[in-house]
């Protein structure tokens, strides 16, 4: 192996990665016990693999940064949440329709203020990378300005993220309308989509809130910018689901109403995806699009039970999102501890593996990214996180108890959060750091 000496930085611990969906392949992971990550200059993976065959390669006086006892995995991917939305995060409604009419619009309303909505979107992302999540797919608002404020704060960290404005015109408050014209959403995809770090994506909120001309528009605005995402909520509620075939009688399902209007392909991103048939995840896995599993925002508003066992039966892309503010946590840890549990209501089991895969190179598959972010591959984008093990006194009474991998991965999802995120590190450079418990 020929690695590029020149400030080379080195990251000892335990690695954890993945090449592979561990539900399908047999040694999907790569572990090392006493591993060692080793980061380029351009804040690249120059190499991952065990410690004491790494090491000699290193040039003399490479740092080598002591991790030991710790758990490095690629940075998490959050697939599916809203910034605008932090604030009102564990607001009270009984469902998804009251909580939007009397938390989220009037709260997303307060984004025309580019000063509220850039100090809004530089305490999200603190609060990403303290979770220990560097890439997520997220919503704005429809008030241009809050792509801008986002963007600007998520480059000011060199972060991979995407992001776009909400696009509606009716069924909601006029301070939230807009219109069928995608000047807008262009302009904003001239300024940010691929500028650094930065991905655009094209951003109609839900079915109910576009008329039809809006869905049209937006379609032709996915095909002439064909490497955009497209985000979308989908079969989240049974009353939206109702309302939606009310709206579009014409269309066999839900989903239906997004493959019309060309908003179905590679790079489009599905939240919730729970009221389904087969024919609807084989309609998603046929068109590349993906699913954003989002379990706490599920329960939290009653929405439902995700049928992980049918998405895997399509074969179709899966990733985890929090949903924030109907999420109840910006952590991936602690959505994977509800994604657990919702796979054990529907009959279903979750392997710790599986879930760890779908927070990381998951989700990097479902936004097509696999070698740029999600593993340790030569030559990815080094954003990774330190795990901790013994973060808490009790994590630290069940690690030690654990025999295998899949119990400690296990312990982490369900008895961890931020204060477990020892370290997060965007493109090679610190981001975050906590003290550990006995420090
Ligand atoms: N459906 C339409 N808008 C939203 C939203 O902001 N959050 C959730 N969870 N579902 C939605
Ligand atoms: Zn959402």
């Amino acid at each position: 192996m020929s690695i590029d000496t020149r400030k080379l930085q080195a990251y000892r611990a335990s690695l954890l990665h993945f090449h592979a969906d561990p539900a399908f392949s047999e040694n999907a992971h790569a572990w090392h016990a006493d591993g060692l990550l080793v980061v380029d200059a351009d804040g690249r993976v120059a190499a991952a693999g065990e410690y004491a065959a790494l090491a000699p390669t290193l040039a003399p006086g490479t740092p080598v940064h002591d991790w030991s006892g710790k758990i490095i995995v690629p940075g998490f991917i959050d697939t599916h949440l809203h910034f605008p939305q932090t604030d009102m995060i564990a607001s009270p409604a009984p469902g998804l329709l009251p909580w939007l009419e009397t938390y989220t619009f009037p709260t997303e309303g307060k984004f025309a203020d580019p000063v509220h909505a850039r100090a809004v979107a530089e305490f999200f992302l603190d609060e990403l990378l303290r979770n220990g999540t560097t890439t997520a797919a997220v919503y704005c608002t429809v008030h241009k300005e809050s792509v801008d404020a986002f963007f600007e704060a998520s480059a000011a960290r060199n972060l991979r993220m995407a992001a776009g404005k909400v696009l509606m015109d009716r069924h909601c408050p006029d301070f939230l309308r807009d219109s069928a014209d995608m000047r807008d959403s262009e302009e904003l995809i001239r300024r940010w989509h691929k500028r650094g770090r930065a991905m655009y994506a094209i951003t109609p909120r839900f079915a109910p809130t576009s008329t039809e001309a809006q869905l049209a528009a937006t379609g032709e605005l996915a095909r002439a910018w064909p490497d955009t995402y497209i985000q979308t909520h989908v079969s989240e509620n049974k009353d939206e689901c109702t309302w939606v075939g009310e709206l579009f009688p014409q269309r066999r399902s839900y989903l239906q109403v997004y493959e019309h209007y060309g908003l179905m392909r590679p790079r489009a991103l599905f939240g919730h995806c729970i009221w389904l048939d087969d024919a609807d995840f084989a309609l998603l896995a046929d068109t590349g699009s993906a699913i954003a599993h989002c379990p706490t925002s599920n329960l939290f508003l009653g929405s439902g039970l995700f049928d992980m066992a049918s998405a895997d039966e399509a074969k179709a892309l899966l990733s985890l999102g929090t949903d924030v503010g109907a999420g109840t946590s910006f952590s991936m840890l602690q959505t994977m501890n509800e994604a657990y549990k919702v796979a054990r209501l529907k009959g279903s089991y979750l392997p710790a593996l599986r879930m760890f895969y779908l927070a990381t190179l998951g989700a990097a598959r479902s936004m097509r990214l696999e070698g740029t972010i999600g593993n340790f591959a030569a030559g990815a984008e080094a954003d990774f996180i330190v795990l901790d093990p013994q973060a808490t006194p009790l994590l630290a009474r069940r690690t030690a108890q654990s025999d295998t991998l899949e119990e400690t991965l296990f312990a982490l999802a369900l008895l961890g959060d931020d204060r477990a995120i020892r370290a997060t590190y965007a493109a090679g450079r610190l981001v975050h750091e906590r003290e550990g418990m006995l420090a």
